[in-house]
């Protein structure tokens, strides 16, 4: 179990976390959502002692993490870097047995579990285990980012957009993976993410973040159904019905007049996926961009949320 108590980080004069308290029951998955910059990665990895908190205290089965030093913490808490993070000078097999290596693991176990890892992975060992993370491709380096993070079989596992690279295919088989591991050895997950979909079909509970604070932490149903604030509303549309009918119309339908700086959405893309660049990006509104490259206006969430609340 992992209980946050009023758990704040400050750089300087600004509050990047702010008085969070939220509690993980074991052998669930709490799924963190939030726009860029919202304080996410910094939560997750005061957690495990890459960041200390400024105030406020976090225990994991009851004993304050601070009685436990950094290394061992990391050790027991495996850790899936946002954009993989591997070593590059390190084999496929030496970055997957880091933490195997550091609790002195013998050599055939360690072997037997990077290959059994990379199997489940859909990586071939006879292929993949002797290459240097720049011989893989994103895809492929995200999943040995995550394989390296269950090679020690943490109890704890804390994810960093462990997803985001992959295509959507790839994606639905590590989702599923991931919650069939998680269902077989009870691992607690921590995972964060910037697609509510994503963490309504992972999390048992889902905490929804902005400018550093936790607006709701509730299970998705809940958080579906009873939206806390106006912008958790407006992260989930008004539930799932809503977000079907965005994925069905285009952006062309939906663009407003006016010019706004920002990543430009082509016209062509879905409304679901221009209101997840939007929250993504954590701006009001993005340019869109006809097929011809023209800026033809902006596509803003207000606009999207209406559309998702009150669809025609
Ligand atoms: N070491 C640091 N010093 C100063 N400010 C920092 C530091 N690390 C993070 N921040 C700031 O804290 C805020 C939260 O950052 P964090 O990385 O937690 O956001 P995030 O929600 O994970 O964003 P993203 O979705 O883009 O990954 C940001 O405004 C960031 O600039
Ligand atoms: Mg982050």
């Amino acid at each position: 179990m992992i209980e946050l108590e009023h758990v704040s980080k400050r750089y300087g004069e600004t509050e990047v976390v702010s008085d969070v308290t939220l509690t993980v029951p074991p052998r669930s998955i709490a799924a963190i959502v939030g726009t860029s910059g919202s304080g996410k990665t910094t939560l997750l990895r005061m957690i495990n002692r890459l960041v200390e908190p400024s105030a406020g205290t976090i225990k994991l089965d009851g004993v304050d993490h601070r009685s436990v030093p950094p290394h061992e913490l990391r050790r027991r808490i495996g850790y899936v870097i946002q954009g993989h993070g591997l070593f590059p000078h390190r084999t496929v097999a030496q970055n997957i047995a880091t933490v195997p290596a550091l609790l002195g693991w013998p050599r055939a176990k360690t072997k037997a579990r990077v290959d059994e890892l990379l199997t489940l992975f859909q990586l071939d060992p006879a292929e993949f285990a002797a290459r240097y993370p720049h011989e893989l491709s994103g895809g492929q380096q995200q999943r040995v980012g995550v394989a390296r993070a269950l090679a020690a079989g943490p109890n704890l596992l804390l994810m960093d957009e462990p997803f985001g690279a992959l295509d959507p295919i790839i994606r639905a088989k590590a989702q599923a993976d991931l919650l069939s591991l998680q269902a077989r050895l009870g691992t607690t997950i921590i995972l964060v993410t910037h697609d509510i979909e994503e963490a309504v079909l992972l999390g048992h509970r889902i905490a929804v973040m902005d400018a550093g604070r936790v607006l709701q932490y509730a299970p998705p149903s809940e958080i579906l159904a009873r939206p806390a604030t106006p912008f958790v509303e407006a992260l989930v549309g008004t539930g799932e019905r809503p977000f079907k009918l965005l994925s069905l119309k285009p952006v062309a339908e939906a663009v407003e007049q006016g010019i706004v700086e920002g990543e430009p959405i082509a016209a062509s893309a879905t409304q679901r996926d221009a209101l997840a660049a939007l929250l993504w990006s954590g701006r009001p509104a993005l340019p869109v961009q006809s097929a011809e490259g023209v800026i033809i206006g902006k596509v803003t969430v207000a606009g999207l949320s209406k559309r998702a609340a009150r669809p025609e």
